[in-house]
């Protein structure tokens, strides 16, 4: 992990990344949500966020990987019944967004709002449920932001002292002798590095080393629901054993306007911007303000006004991200709720990183996944599909070309699409389309596996959910036609019941497994639902259970679901 930290003393040890700095303050218990006037008439939602992308990087499958993963949950919460407010965004302030717009000729309003425009694109592109898209530049945002940094001002969390160090200009961030290393110069990751002597903001940090590790070891048992604070366990021991081994450097919460204008000012001193983390972590609680949620306006006083609507949201309860910025997410961002008064996010979610062929993507040596042009030639619910199935939350993973055309061709094609079109284009030649009288052979087994599916959608274990679905579904679905083979038993009328049974048993697994697929593969359950003749869309679990479809309903058209692919591509 690259250790870059944003303060002036060096850490003792540690992996994290991220911005420290050591000094003195007395820590401010949160007041929580009971401070807040909650309506009678409203449910807290579940609240579900992503990291926000650099506006001016471009989408790749890392990002498009966390934004599904992030999707799958959401959806999955709202078919399993509850209220859910899914937030993803863009992070559009500091130095490289500035020197970009300037490099294309741009200001960087406009320069941003022409790149927001792509990126909205692309959570179209990926079928995102999101109900809310953060910009950073909003001033929506920039309001709450100022509102926070006001009221730690004058509560004493920051102060003022200067700098003097080594600077990452392409990480925006200091950094110390610890990042230098044997022969004194910096990794090439950190690009430019220059020295610096400047005034700036700091966030007292100190008083904040124990509580925060309190907080992760007294999970799951302080959860309601048994949920860890930070996931996977190892993501959780690291962070933990980062607090353990280091000194809380205070984070250095500015940047002078001098070197750096595209920023949200510092309400207390217009001289300076917020540095770019700041503003960023916000978003999480920037747009729950702008909804109107209660506990966060009484955080924040009465800053905002007027808010559109009347939403509960915090405490966020998931926030998803990738490994490499865990630190902000799991250390500074609690810190900074525990000081404004709010509570923390129930759990930090933390996936691994792709890479593409066993080596980093990058641009340079050209291997990078292009996830529009893989959508534009497979689909999207092939993409959203080989993702998930393949990439556990957690682990890091590997694209290769040939294992996405595996998967397409064995579990999408030839498990998947066969099992729907056979069972359908049966049912359509051997009674007209006609559903025949219920039976419920494989009820008990296509039950039980729903009800597994249903468990680990609560737990967000997406690929073993789908594992599951495959393994004990499709796959025994498909082996109970060969077992009973309908093609013979619909050559002798003596057969009929025994056909209906078994034409009955395929049609309602197909129904079933639309629902269940439903979180991962939107589009291709809305299909099936079409394809059987059904209205509305498989969107809720409720559905899942067996004996749902009457006899006498006649199903619509079947059409490949997933065409197959001749000849594979390089
Ligand atoms: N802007 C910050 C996040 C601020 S959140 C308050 C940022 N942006 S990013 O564009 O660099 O990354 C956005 C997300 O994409 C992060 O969670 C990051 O881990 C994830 N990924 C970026 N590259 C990735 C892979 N190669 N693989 C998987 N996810 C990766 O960090």
């Amino acid at each position: 992990m690259p250790g870059a930290t944003a303060g002036r003393r060096p850490a003792t040890t540690g992996t994290l990344p991220g911005s420290t700095r050591c000094a003195d303050s007395s820590p401010q218990l949160p007041s929580g949500p009971s401070s807040a006037k909650v309506s009678p008439r409203m449910r807290k939602r579940f609240y579900l966020t992503t990291a926000i992308d650099y506006v001016n990087g471009e989408p790749h499958l890392g990002h498009a990987y966390e934004k599904i993963v992030a999707d799958v949950i959401a959806r999955a919460r709202r078919s399993l019944g509850e209220e859910v407010f899914f937030l993803t965004g863009l992070d559009e302030h500091g130095q490289k967004v500035q020197q970009a717009a300037l490099d294309s000729g741009k200001k960087p309003q406009a320069y941003c709002d022409d790149l927001a425009a792509v990126w909205k694109g692309f959570a179209k592109k990926l079928n995102l449920s999101n109900d809310d898209f953060v910009r950073t530049s909003e001033p929506r945002h920039q309001t709450a932001v100022q509102a926070i940094l006001s009221k730690l001002n004058a509560a004493g969390h920051f102060y003022k002292a200067q700098y003097r160090g080594f600077y990452s200009l392409k990480e925006e961030t200091f950094l110390t002798e610890k990042d230098r290393r044997a022969d004194r110069t910096f990794d090439a990751n950190y690009g430019q590095v220059v020295e610096l002597v400047e005034d700036n903001y700091y966030f007292h940090l100190r008083e904040h080393q124990q509580w925060p590790i309190e907080h992760i070891e007294s999970h799951p048992e302080l959860d309601p629901q048994g949920r860890e604070f930070i996931e996977p366990f190892y993501r959780r021991n690291e962070v933990l054993a980062f607090l353990k081994n280091n000194a809380l450097e205070d984070l250095c919460i500015s940047r002078p306007l001098a070197r750096l204008n595209w920023g949200i000012p510092l309400p207390f001193d217009e001289k300076f911007v917020t540095y770019v983390w700041f503003d960023a972590l916000v978003n999480y609680i920037s747009v729950p303000a702008a909804q109107g949620d209660p506990a966060v306006l009484a955080a924040l006083k009465s800053e905002i006004r007027n808010p559109k609507s009347e939403i509960e949201l915090w405490p966020a309860d998931v926030h998803v991200i990738g490994k490499d910025i865990l630190k902000f997410h799991a250390v500074y961002w609690p810190i900074t709720l525990r000081a404004i008064g709010l509570p923390l996010p129930k759990q930090i979610l933390v996936h691994g990183w792709w890479q593409k062929d066993g080596q980093k993507m990058s641009k340079s040596t050209g291997n990078i996944v292009d996830p529009i042009s893989i959508i534009d030639e497979w689909g999207v619910d092939a993409f959203r599909y080989y993702v998930v199935r393949e990439l556990d939350i957690g682990p890091d993973g590997n694209w290769t070309d040939a294992g996405f055309q595996a998967r397409y061709s064995a579990e999408l094609a030839n498990g998947l699409g066969n099992l729907v079109n056979r069972s359908l284009s049966m049912l359509k030649r051997y009674r007209n389309g006609v559903v025949p009288p219920s039976s419920d052979e494989l009820a008990p087994e296509i039950n039980q596996a729903a009800g597994h599916v249903r468990d680990r959608l609560r737990e967000n274990k997406l690929q073993e959910a789908l594992m599951s679905i495959f393994f004990s579904i499709v796959d025994r679905a498909n082996q109970y036609v060969d077992q009973t083979a309908p093609f013979k038993l619909a050559r002798d009328p003596a057969n009929a019941a025994r056909l209906d049974q078994v034409l009955y048993n395929l049609t309602e697994t197909c129904r079933i497994l639309a629902v269940l697929l439903w979180p991962f593969i939107p589009a291709t359950a809305e299909k099936i639902f079409a394809q059987l003749g059904l209205g509305g869309r498989p969107d809720q679990m409720s559905y899942a259970d067996w004996g749902g479809l009457n006899a006498g309903h006649s199903i619509a058209e079947p059409v490949a679901l997933f065409p197959r692919k001749d000849r594979p591509k390089n």
